[in-house]
């Protein structure tokens, strides 16, 4: 329950946090380098680390060192004990020892005082005491030592005497008031007499004036021979103002010790809450007697009689202290005994260890810090370089490549990278022949089309032309025929040397004219039959340009011949195919008056389905927008031409189910290609 209710309260502080953020400064950090972003969360962590440890070593470190001191300072406290009982049983021992002395004894059986006074003052200030006095059995003074004199004041009341007169020999701490101590002389009574110094943080006092003193007093009974008590022997030492004992315990634990001039260890005695005997400095560093303890070790030590080991603010200081009560006879607590360390040696000595302990993280922080930029740079700059790269690449630069020579993952993504890159490269330049390709195949097939439909054109437009010319033909043909007939016979009965002999010539041989004209029209429409054979289409070549080789057109024409070997026969009118070949050659030697070069060639074609015989020229050419009407019959740019040379040709080679074409550029030169099938 409560991890869950931290989990929905920390979930609702973080959306808190989000919010005030707000989308600038999310933007912003997103935006952030990546190298900031990283050494920042590094430093945080770092610096969230360094401020945990810090607190808690510190923490950890005041507590050591403090309890360290405390542990000390109790110790100490228990030497001073240790003093101020000796000194109490010194008290008591020389009380004890001189209550048993004869010449006391002896004072008693005698009834007189006065003698033994000057023995008992020796006493008294060879062990410095402040009180040494005699009483009877019935607890009223017979002989003070000091100079006041004064006796037959009853002691009886006092809880020491009261045992001494028992029997015992007794010793304690006793507050005694100003009247008891003026009767041992006023110079005592106002070494006791002080006034009340208000310091800081001291417990507030009900008085303004301490008349009373505290003493160490030890009693001890004078025992007759029938040991019976006869008197007491009591002697004390005033504490107020009397520095033997704190002085001692310092010099014995302390040894003198000092930090920048001050007293390190401290040892008090207070009566209730009064300083009254200290080597704790004031301002003006003088003992501080006369001021009182604070509030809260007066509640802890003065009324509950606990002991107290803590620090305390004493007079105008921090001190590590402790404090135990001083009980009287009775057990009541009349005062407290102190013993006190300076605090600020600790608390330097904890700041100097916390100092040092900040420079270390500091510098450990800073050489972290170094590896991180170390670290982040052999992230940070691969990762640019690929940056660059995919910039460089999406520019175009498909050859760049990224460098980056690590064996880690960075490294794989580069060499993945340039791998996909490559490929890339490759793709690309596939595409881009493809495309070529694609451009040049699409325009070989335009070609095409646009060829099988000139084809197309030409052919409708031959077909439709050769109807008309056979339709002609058919018509002409008979009479003709008849008007040729008629015309021999009337010649053969006419005398050759007639007048009209030569008009009959002339009409005959205009007839024959005619005649071969028409032969020709039928050529070209298909309907004269035909006398197929398999032949070496290169026997036909040859012979043709037999006959022509001599003719007088050809002399300045030179015939160059590649034959290719090893075709195929083919099925063809011989007579026919010669016939065409003469009239593409005649054509060739008339393009070229003043002569030139063709060149016969014959070859396979490359589907092996037909043979293709070629005639190049070297002549005049054919201009472009007659290259479509060469085939019509009566086409001729030729004076004395027919126009019927190359209709005949076409219709020649289109019963052979050939084709016929013609490339060719005004003045240089034109070719004609004849292409026949391969019979199957
Ligand atoms: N090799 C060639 N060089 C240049 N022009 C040519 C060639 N062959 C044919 N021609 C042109 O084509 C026309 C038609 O040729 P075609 O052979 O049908 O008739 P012709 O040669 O003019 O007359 P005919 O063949 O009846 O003597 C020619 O008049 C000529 O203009
Ligand atoms: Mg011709």
């Amino acid at each position: 329950m409560m991890i869950m209710s931290i989990f929905i309260s920390l979930s609702f502080y973080i959306k808190k946090i989000k919010d005030m953020l707000g989308t600038t400064i999310k933007d912003k950090i997103y935006n952030l380098p990546l190298r900031v972003k990283f050494i920042l969360s590094f430093f945080l962590v770092i610096i969230a680390g360094g401020v945990v440890t810090l607190f808690f070593g510190t923490r950890l470190e005041h507590r050591t060192i403090i309890s360290m001191a405390q542990d000390k300072v109790k110790h100490d406290l228990d030497s001073a004990w240790m003093v101020y009982n000796e000194k109490l049983k010194d008290i008591e021992d020389i009380v004890s020892m001189s209550s048993k002395m004869s010449f006391i004894k002896n004072a008693f059986l005698k009834h007189d005082f006065n003698n033994i006074k000057s023995s008992l003052k020796k006493i008294k200030s060879e062990y410095k005491f402040d009180i040494l006095t005699i009483i009877d059995a019935e607890g009223l003074v017979l002989l003070r030592t000091s100079e006041t004199g004064i006796k037959g004041d009853d002691q009886s009341n006092d809880p020491l005497i009261k045992k001494a007169l028992e029997g015992k020999t007794v010793k304690a701490a006793e507050i005694i008031s100003r009247n008891e101590l003026l009767k041992e002389g006023k110079d005592i009574a106002d070494r006791a007499h002080m006034t009340v110094i208000k310091t800081a943080k001291a417990a507030p006092l009900s008085y303004k004036v301490e008349e009373n003193g505290m003493v160490l007093k030890a009693a001890s009974p004078i025992i007759d021979e029938n040991q019976n008590v006869i008197g007491v022997l009591y002697g004390a030492i005033l504490l107020n103002r009397n520095y033997e004992i704190v002085d001692q315990v310092k010099d014995i634990v302390f040894k003198g010790e000092k930090y920048k001039g001050r007293e390190i260890g401290t040892v008090t005695i207070f009566q209730h809450d009064l300083r009254i005997s200290t080597n704790v400095m004031d301002k003006d560093g003088l003992r501080a007697i006369g001021t009182s303890v604070s509030q809260e070790v007066k509640n802890a030590v003065l009324i509950e009689g606990n002991h107290w080991i803590d620090r305390a603010f004493v007079v105008d200081d921090w001190y590590i202290t402790a404090y135990e009560p001083i009980k009287n006879y009775q057990g009541s607590i009349i005062g407290i005994l102190y013993v006190g360390m300076l605090e600020k040696p600790y608390i330097d000595l904890r700041n100097n260890v916390m100092l040092t302990f900040t420079i270390m993280a500091a510098i450990f922080v800073i050489i972290l810090l170094g590896i991180l930029f170390f670290i982040t740079s052999t992230i940070i700059k691969p990762l640019n370089s690929m940056v660059i790269a995919t910039n460089k690449i999406a520019q175009g630069d498909l050859d760049h490549k990224v460098n980056i020579d690590q064996g880690d993952e960075l490294g794989q993504l580069a060499k993945s990278f340039n791998k996909m890159t490559k490929n890339l490269n490759i793709a690309n330049k596939k595409l881009v022949q493809w495309g070529k390709t694609l451009e040049k195949r699409v325009e070989e097939r335009s070609k095409k089309l646009k060829d099988m439909q000139d084809t197309l054109v030409q052919s409708e437009k031959m077909a439709s032309l050769g109807r008309l010319a056979a339709g002609i033909a058919h018509e002409i043909n008979n009479p003709l025929t008849s008007i040729l007939i008629n015309s021999h016979l009337i010649r053969e009965k006419t005398d050759s040397k007639s007048p009209i002999f030569e008009n009959l010539n002339l009409i005959t041989e205009e007839t024959e004219r005619c005649s071969n004209i028409v032969k020709g029209l039928l050529d070209f429409s298909r309907l004269n039959p035909q006398e197929k054979q398999f032949a070496d289409i290169n026997d036909v070549i040859t012979t043709t340009l037999n006959i022509l080789k001599n003719q007088a057109a050809f002399q300045n024409t030179h015939i160059t011949t590649f034959l290719s070997n090893n075709l195929p026969p083919l099925e063809i009118d011989k007579d026919k195919i010669k016939q065409v070949f003469l009239n593409l050659m005649i054509n060739s030697a008339e393009a070229m008056p003043d002569g030139g070069q063709l060149t016969v060639r014959s070859m396979l074609s490359e589907d092996n389905k037909y043979i293709k015989v070629e005639f190049a020229d070297t002549g005049i050419g054919i201009p472009e927008k007659y290259l479509n009407k060469l085939f019509d019959p009566f086409f001729t740019t030729k004076s004395g031409g027919t126009g019927l040379g190359l209709a005949i040709s076409f219709g020649i080679i289109n019963q052979h189910k050939g084709n016929i074409k013609v490339k060719s550029k005004p003045s240089q030169g034109s070719t004609f290609t004849i292409s026949l099938p391969v019979p199957d």
